[in-house]
């Protein structure tokens, strides 16, 4: 096993050995990136938010694309942009439009535009707290001919770091998932096609978006097919201008170990697409989902909703409500990730644990019997867990991951983030409630489920309908 493998193994929880530090909270990193010599524009408020479905989106772009500041003041702000304030241990907190782990929100979006009307051709960080843009290059940095816009997704580990420790890479690979995701179905929704693409010279992207390489890694580019495959001009027509992102790696908070796992993740790539799919016993019954077109809630007005829930009530899931959710989990060709449900309750299902078809349209059952229950005490005891009417479980295989290249994991854990946010949309969408939970007794889910040896489960979404 290589690098970002030995991560995940040594990253996993252990029951009776998770560390009683307590949460440093004088020295909270700053959570907003700011570029103090810059002049930030404000973007118009968002407006017209598209109401093409989440079902639509999913199939990709629909319409043409209008690229004026409107459109990309509606696309940054679905994609990242603050949809509600709560009041916290610190005062008042902003929440953001994709979920992240703990909110903290480690992602940061910065977009490189060529012939965008309305907007000066450059470099622009975008920050979601003022709902505006910096700055940080100016001219045609893409070096296209005609109109482009490429979106780039980092990662300020130290964010996430400051209260997970170590553990928090896997986060931040899940949080940027959750991101990408919202980016790409808000351009399919006005129709912008962007592919997200994880094998780059990571030196170079990291270098184009003035990165300090001690606290912060671009982890996932976005853009047409045909921009992402020619490469980023060399050099810049002008350096980034100088910025703050906080302190820099405080030793204690596990960021040697993170930065050690995102470099050994800058390896050659790709590596040979794989088919992870694994098969099930061979007598395991199957269960055909009912044909569904998936949730057809406006996705502008959904992910404006969208918010972990986690009162869930008494009543059981349908049928057709599980296909909905299952609909918007169809990876196609090549998967990197297994998804499956532990059902507690859903009508005409027997609770237990399924794989779900790499094309979601049925279910196989894994191992049968209660489960909610187990479920939530190796998810660090969270009961809430159990009142769910199921839990979304995405699997992937390590031994399978280090055979595909150093890359590998990295693009997994985007993808699950990826599936993640979807289901938390799909969700919204179908009126129930959802939240995601990676705190999980790594070992302890694997034996529960009863999984191959090198098949693990990162992540969750528990779903159902909520009080
Ligand atoms: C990767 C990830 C892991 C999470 N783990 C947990 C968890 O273990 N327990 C929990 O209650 N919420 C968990 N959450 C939900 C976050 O706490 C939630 O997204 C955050 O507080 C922001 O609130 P919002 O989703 O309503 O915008 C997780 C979210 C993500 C994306």
């Amino acid at each position: 096993m290589g690098g970002a493998l030995d991560y995940h193994l040594a990253t996993a929880h252990v029951r009776g050995r998770l560390s009683a530090r307590g949460v440093d909270w004088v020295n909270r990193p700053p959570e907003h990136k700011l570029y103090p010599g810059l002049p930030g524009l404000t973007l118009p408020r968002p407006q017209g938010l598209p109401d093409l479905s989440l079902a639509r989106a999913l199939h990709g772009p629909a319409g043409a694309l209008e690229p004026d500041v409107r459109t990309l003041s509606n696309l940054l702000f679905l994609a990242w942009g603050v949809t509600a304030t709560q009041s916290g241990h610190s005062g008042e907190h902003q929440l953001r439009s994709a979920a992240s782990a703990g909110a903290l929100y480690p992602t940061e979006i910065y977009v490189a535009l060529e012939s965008w009307p309305g907007l000066e051709d450059g470099l622009y960080h975008y920050r979601s707290s003022g709902h505006c843009l910096a700055r940080l290059r100016q001219g045609r940095v893409l070096g296209d001919r005609g109109f482009g816009a490429r979106f780039f997704l980092s990662s300020i580990f130290l964010r996430s770091a400051w209260k997970y420790g170590e553990r928090a890479f896997r986060y931040c690979l899940l949080d940027a998932g959750h991101v990408a995701e919202n980016l790409k179905l808000a351009a399919a929704a006005m129709g912008l096609n962007l592919d997200l693409e994880t094998e780059f010279n990571d030196q170079q992207v990291n270098a184009f978006l003035g990165l300090d390489p001690g606290i912060e890694g671009c982890l996932a580019v976005l853009g047409s097919a045909k921009d992402l495959a020619r490469p980023l001009p060399a050099a810049g027509p002008e350096a980034v201008a100088g910025h703050e992102t906080g302190r820099t790696s405080d030793p204690g908070h596990g960021m040697e170990v993170i930065l050690a796992a995102y470099r050994s993740g800058c390896g050659p790539g790709p590596g040979p697409d794989q088919d992870l799919a694994w098969p099930g016993p061979e007598d395991a019954p199957r269960t055909g989902l009912p044909e569904t077109k998936g949730p057809d809630a406006p996705l502008g007005e959904t992910v404006v909703k969208r918010r972990s829930r986690r009162e869930f009530s008494d009543r059981p899931l349908d049928l057709s409500e599980l296909a909905g959710l299952a609909r918007v989990l169809d990876q196609g060709p090549n998967p990197q990730l297994r998804a499956g449900f532990a059902l507690g309750r859903v009508q005409g299902l027997d609770a237990g644990f399924y794989l779900l078809d790499p094309e979601a349209k049925g279910l196989s059952l894994h191992r049968p019997g209660l489960i909610l229950s187990s479920m939530a005490q190796v998810c660090l005891d969270q009961s809430w867990l159990s009142r769910a009417a199921l839990h979304v479980l995405y699997l992937i295989d390590l031994a399978r991951l280090d055979a595909a290249g150093p890359r590998a994991y990295r693009r997994a854990m985007i993808q699950m983030g990826r599936l993640g946010q979807r289901t938390y949309l799909a969700a919204t969408a179908l009126g129930l409630g959802c939240c995601g939970v990676g705190s999980i007794y790594d070992r302890e889910a694997q034996r529960l489920l009863r999984l191959p040896e090198s098949v693990y489960l990162p992540y969750i979404n528990a779903v159902g309908p909520v009080a």
